[in-house]
């Protein structure tokens, strides 16, 4: 059979987990073809890939509204939504399969998709549940998952778990953890600190986009509880969280914390930074679907101290890979930062087991290698 036409759908044009996870994906698929409700930096990265990159017209700050937003102001939206269907199913036409890669793509994918009559791919890189939906949203995304995709692609047992108690077909489901491919930093980490102007003393990092599930806020406060400790904070609000990014900012002020707590914004040399921190921080306070920023951190040889909920656990083998606290508890968070900081024995054997344990399970290439060969399957199976 020839290499399936392939139609990848994003809804947002910004970058954060989902979308480098698809930026990987699309590697082996130079020539085919992408769908954007919103152009953005996403648009000229799957471009800079060889893509054929398609923007829609009505898109424009969708990826905006905040996906527990309740019905009442979905409805003012739905001409716009409808708009995007019908460019889907003209786009979905000239493909074999549809490949949509987040919850608001999917669910217009999926009826684009019915209409065009084209197999879909929903790669779910969400936990659905009540803590990031509503109950409507779920039941439409369920419904339209058991009744319209091929196959439901998730990057953890806690992304499978969540979507079956849902009342998803468990047959829709392939776990597929995410991959990545980094090399260690050559330079020692004062090295580092120093050409990127960071401070001396201990050092921690928060390298997830600011919204209130990721968390900041409790390393905030377990910061109070740990003095001498500075941070830095990588990463903007992506997706309408600029209420929470002030909060933080106030709380700062609130605790007296403005000399220790440096925000740096969005970056794009996160494994540099986090190969100049004595301990990454990973405070998500909801389940983590999967949480890309656990695996960076133990490839770049760093202790990783995360919030045991979602996929953490599992990425972390249950704490021998890295220290595991409870979500949204920052006195656990600050004597996790203290028995870090205080360079314990053990420390280097569990480094040295998180490197082994990241390069053996969340390799890019293995991941490419199963989601190309979904793709294959799931076009073949109806061409
Ligand atoms: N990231 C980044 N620049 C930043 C902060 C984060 O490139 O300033 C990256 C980070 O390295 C990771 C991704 O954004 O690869 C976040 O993915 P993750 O799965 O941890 O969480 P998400 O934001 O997708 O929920
Ligand atoms: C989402 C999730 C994150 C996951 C990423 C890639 O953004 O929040 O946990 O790592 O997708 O799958």
């Amino acid at each position: 059979m020839a290499a399936p036409r392939v139609l990848f759908v994003c809804h947002t044009g910004s970058i954060s987990g989902a979308e480098l996870v698809l930026l990987d994906i699309v590697e082996p698929f130079a020539g085919q073809s992408a769908f954007l409700f919103e152009d953005g930096p996403l648009a000229a990265a799957l471009a800079g890939r060889g893509l054929k990159v398609a923007v829609s017209r009505w898109g424009q700050g969708l990826a905006q509204v905040r996906r527990d937003s309740s019905v009442l102001k979905v409805i003012p939206l739905i001409g716009r939504l409808l708009a995007i269907v019908v460019e889907v199913i003209r786009a979905a036409r000239r493909h074999d399969v549809v490949y949509a890669n987040s919850q608001k793509a999917f669910v217009l994918s999926a009826i684009a998709a019915k209409i065009a009559r084209r197999p879909l791919i929903w790669h779910l890189h969400d936990i659905i549940s009540g803590a990031h939906f509503g109950a409507m949203q779920r039941r439409v995304q369920v419904t339209l998952a058991n009744l319209c995709a091929s196959r439901a692609v998730v990057p953890s047992q806690a992304c499978a778990d969540a979507f079956i108690a849902e009342g998803g077909k468990p047959d829709l489901i392939a776990v597929v953890p995410n991959g990545l491919d980094i090399a260690r930093e050559a330079k020692s980490p004062a090295e580092v600190r120093q050409e990127l102007k960071l401070p001396a003393g201990p050092l921690v990092g928060v390298f997830s986009r600011l919204a209130a599930w990721k968390g900041q806020h409790v390393v905030l406060q377990a910061l109070a509880q740990a003095p001498g400790v500075s941070c830095i904070i990588a990463g903007d609000a992506l997706f309408g969280e600029q209420a929470y990014a002030t909060r933080l900012h106030q709380m700062i002020d609130d605790l007296g914390l403005g000399d220790r707590v440096h925000f740096l914004g969005q970056r794009s040399d996160v494994p540099r930074l986090m190969s100049a921190v004595d301990a990454v921080i990973h405070p998500s306070i909801d389940p983590e679907p999967f949480g890309r920023t656990l695996v960076e951190a133990m490839l770049a040889g760093v202790p990783v101290i995360a919030t045991d909920a979602g996929a953490a656990s599992d990425i972390l083998e249950a704490g021998r890979a890295g220290t595991l606290v409870p979500p949204g508890d920052a006195g656990a968070l600050a004597a996790a930062i203290r028995t870090v900081m205080s360079h314990p024995p053990e420390l280097a054997a569990q480094l040295t087991y998180a490197d082994a344990r990241a390069r053996a399970h969340y390799g890019k290439a293995q991941m490419l290698q199963t989601i190309s060969a979904i793709i294959d399957t799931t076009a073949g199976d109806v061409s």
